[in-house]
């Protein structure tokens, strides 16, 4: 029975966008920690994934949300590299996406890396809401942290608030040259058919609530036919990034987008030349809220069910490749799931 809540997986989130534009930066002020703080030049260089369960969602959104209207567990969020140079890194979380998060520093607008995301969006016709971020530097902002975009708004003075719809109708713009028809997310009706826009700020947390509540909505209303899945299934992931781990070698961050992995599991993964088939040997998992890029202390679980984020170790993993697919045999013949791990 596929109407059934516990046979509804996560949706997966990508949030992309040009560097710098506070992609990260978002995705902290949503789990409340401070990844960027770590990272080399506080450039994100690889994929992660963060698992954000709904009671967290409708927590920050606050009367935004009524909890009760929801039965998807949460959003799973993919953060993405801006840099230029991490292309492939944009593609893979583009292609891996449910939904998608284009975010774009409301002062610069459209930049390289924003165009860029928008191909990747159109190419995979991934449908996205747009968060115009950094709000908070519009000259003479008062702040309203945390607080819903409305109520934000409504604290500004008149040339304060002028100012930011002037830089918010210049995004609508260069949308509307890409080709997509978009507003500010309060007017719009049918968000299959016009792009919501998000003012927000990472920084002071005002206009998160609205992002969260709309991205929430988005999936429980078009995506949810997509989120029934056969949790018992064998399990199907895609390679974020092979890793060595102390104690246990190379072992590969995944994506599990449908079906459930278990320990033990033998699983083909693509590799750099052929597809390696091995066996489990653990599955690491961060605890929710925690980021799998840095979380040192993994928990060993028996099993993992879509969508998450999970490292998996087992031997001869050293030549699998990033972005590649994962699949779990169980019960189907070994050749089919070789051949099928080959075709992708
Ligand atoms: P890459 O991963 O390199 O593509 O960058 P990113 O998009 O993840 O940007 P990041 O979150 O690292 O933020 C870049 C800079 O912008 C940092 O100095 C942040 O503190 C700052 N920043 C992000 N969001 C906001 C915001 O809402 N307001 C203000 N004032 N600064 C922000
Ligand atoms: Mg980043």
């Amino acid at each position: 029975d596929h109407t059934n809540a516990d046979t509804l997986r996560t949706p997966i989130v990508a949030v992309l966008g040009h560097v710098d534009h506070g992609k990260t930066s978002l995705l902290d002020t949503i789990r409340g920690s401070a990844v960027s703080e770590g990272e080399a030049g506080a450039i994100t260089q690889h994929i992660g994934a963060t698992d954000i369960p709904l009671d967290t969602i409708s927590g920050m959104a606050g009367d935004l949300i009524d909890p009760t209207d929801f039965d998807l567990p949460g959003l799973l969020f993919i953060d993405t590299p801006g840099h230029h140079s991490f292309s492939t890194l944009r593609a893979r979380g583009g292609a891996l996406a449910d939904i998608a998060v284009l975010v774009v520093d409301v002062n610069d607008g459209f930049q390289p890396q924003t165009e860029e995301a928008i191909d990747i969006l159109r190419r995979t016709g991934t449908p996205f809401v747009v968060a115009a971020n950094k709000v908070d530097t519009t000259p003479g902002w008062n702040p309203q942290d945390g607080q819903p975009i409305q109520r934000s708004l409504a604290a500004q003075s008149e040339r304060a608030e002028s100012m930011l719809n002037e830089n918010l109708y210049e995004i609508i713009g260069q949308l509307s040259d890409a080709g997509f028809s978009a507003d500010l997310y309060w007017r719009v009706q049918d968000f299959q058919k016009n792009i919501g826009v998000v003012p927000l700020s990472a920084l002071t947390g005002e206009g998160v609530p609205d992002l969260l509540t709309v991205l929430m909505g988005l999936s429980q209303r078009f995506m949810k036919e997509e989120m029934a899945i056969d949790v018992q299934g064998p399990g199907e992931g895609t390679v974020l990034e092979v890793k060595d781990e102390r104690g246990f070698g190379a072992t590969i961050d995944t994506v599990v987008y449908d079906g459930v992995v278990r320990n033990g599991d033998q699983i083909v993964v693509g590799g750099q030349d052929d597809p390696i088939v091995t066996e489990i040997r653990a599955l690491l998992q961060p605890r929710p809220l925690e980021e799998i890029r840095t979380e040192k202390k993994f928990e060993k679980v028996a099993e993992v069910g879509a969508a998450a984020g999970v490292k998996i170790a087992a031997p001869d993993l050293d030549r699998a490749m990033a972005g590649a697919p994962v699949r779990v045999v169980r019960d189907r013949p070994l050749e089919e799931v070789i051949a099928e791990v080959e075709a992708e």
